[in-house]
């Protein structure tokens, strides 16, 4: 196993989830009712643990971790949230949608890579709370969430 490679693609993995907080943090910005916020703060918390939790890996392997600058994907992603952020809760929630898409894709990508179990265990648990982020973010926007008062 080339250990180079993993490292790579950790990285490449950590910085996705790096530029996601910035992103839920535009959102959360937009989002005025009081259940989504929550909700969606503890999403980016979330996010937060991804990021500690590959570096450490990325670490143990003898890389570098990504510093907390958002790359040139991030500043796609962050355009994007703040156009779409321009109305409101729903407007951030499309925006997120987006973003989870992205995340859950690039995720689902990364059980296909070779990587002792150990690692496997924590790209697993984190695509496991990617797609709740989704689901949650896609049955808010069905049901129009934002209409109702609680949640
Ligand atoms: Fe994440
Ligand atoms: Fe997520």
């Amino acid at each position: 196993m080339d250990n180079k490679i993993l490292i790579k693609d950790l990285c490449n993995l950590a910085q996705l989830d790096i530029d996601a907080i910035r992103a839920y943090a535009q959102a959360l910005d937009n989002i005025d009712h009081a259940t989504i916020h929550t909700q969606i703060s503890s999403f980016k918390a979330d996010h937060d643990r991804h990021v500690n939790d590959l570096s450490a890996v990325i670490r143990r392997l003898g890389g570098e971790p990504p510093d907390f600058s958002p790359d040139l994907k991030g500043f796609f992603i962050e355009g994007f949230t703040a156009i779409r952020s321009m109305t409101g809760t729903e407007g951030a929630l499309k925006a997120m949608r987006s973003n989870e898409k992205l995340t859950n894709r690039t995720y689902e990508k990364a059980l296909g890579w070779e990587m002792p179990a150990d690692i496997r265990a924590i790209v697993d648990k984190n695509f496991a709370d990617e797609k709740r982020h989704l689901a949650y973010i896609e049955q808010a926007i069905e049901t129009k969430a934002w209409e109702k008062t609680s949640v």
